[in-house]
């Protein structure tokens, strides 16, 4: 066999054996997870990329994830692995395991319905088709990108997964003014936030008073009562619609 030629090989040759991802699991927790987080979700303050969503990426095959864990990402702290090849195909299939998952199928609900849900109750935070806020992430291609199951716990209880890029933060300012938001910057010195009222505000660090990570999400849950199961069906339907 020439050399080479695995790293050419553009199909897992583990891709049917079922251990491959619960070893790649085990290397991937001792090897990466100080970076991308124990679920592969990423770390905020590194910027390493949330590696559920690689699939979402376009022309992405088993063959590049392979080259990119090999190689690392030049001019990054993304570093190369030497480790054998085998061992690589572990890691890929791991990654293939965790990767966040879509429906194709529309989740059934009344998209009409669901439109006006979305807007008393999600807009002024959330951007979906031609309308929203941007406080939370953008919903348009959610469902491409989430199972209906964990879109509907992300309603529920949004304190359970914060998204990368996401978390709360109350800046105290000198002269006790409070400014709460999500963080999308940050480091040794400044930090950059999302407020509340949706503006992008950006802070030297030695001016603020206090920094107080806030462990919940900005975004309310919303119980039983406040929104059915089948409520949040029609939003879903309707933000399905907009992919
Ligand atoms: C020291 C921190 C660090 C470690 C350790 C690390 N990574 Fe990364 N990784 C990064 C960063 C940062 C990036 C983003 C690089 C860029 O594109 O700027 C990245 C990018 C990637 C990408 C490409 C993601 C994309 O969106 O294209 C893959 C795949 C990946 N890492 C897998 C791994 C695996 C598997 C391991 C363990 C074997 C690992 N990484 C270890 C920091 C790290
Ligand atoms: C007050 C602002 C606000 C309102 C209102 C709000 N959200 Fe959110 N939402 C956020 C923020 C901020 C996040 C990111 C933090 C997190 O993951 O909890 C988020 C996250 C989400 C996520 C997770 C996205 C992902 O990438 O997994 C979903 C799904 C979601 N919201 C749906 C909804 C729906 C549906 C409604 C209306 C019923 C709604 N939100 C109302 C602020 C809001």
């Amino acid at each position: 066999m020439g050399t080479g030629s695995v790293l050419a090989q553009q199909v897992n040759p583990l891709e049917f054996d079922p251990r491959a991802a619960r070893t790649g699991g085990v290397l991937f927790r001792a090897q990466c997870a100080t970076c991308h987080g124990a679920d592969g979700q990423g770390i905020d303050a590194i910027e390493a990329p949330d590696l559920t969503l690689l699939a979402m990426q376009d022309g992405i095959t088993d063959g590049r994830v392979f080259q990119t864990i090999r190689e690392g990402v030049p001019g990054s702290i993304m570093p190369p692995h030497d480790f054998p090849d085998l061992q690589i195909w572990t890691l890929v299939a791991y990654l293939k395991s965790i990767a966040a998952v879509g429906s194709a199928e529309p989740p059934g609900g009344n998209a009409q319905l669901g439109r006006e849900l979305f807007l008393t109750n999600c807009a002024s935070c959330h951007y979906a088709g031609d309308i929203g806020g941007r406080l939370g992430p953008d919903l348009s291609n959610i469902s491409a990108r989430r199972s209906q199951q964990a879109l509907i716990n992300s309603v529920r209880d949004p304190n359970a997964t914060i998204g990368q890029r996401y978390h709360t933060v109350t800046l105290v300012l000198r002269g006790n003014q409070r400014i709460q938001g999500t963080i999308k910057n940050e480091d040794a010195f400044s930090i950059q936030v999302m407020d509340t009222g949706q503006q992008l505000r950006g802070f030297v660090k030695a001016e603020l008073t206090e920094l107080i990570r806030e462990p919940d999400s900005l975004m309310p849950s919303f119980s039983r009562s406040a929104l059915s199961d089948e409520d949040i069906v029609d939003i879903l339907s309707f933000l399905h619609a907009q992919l």
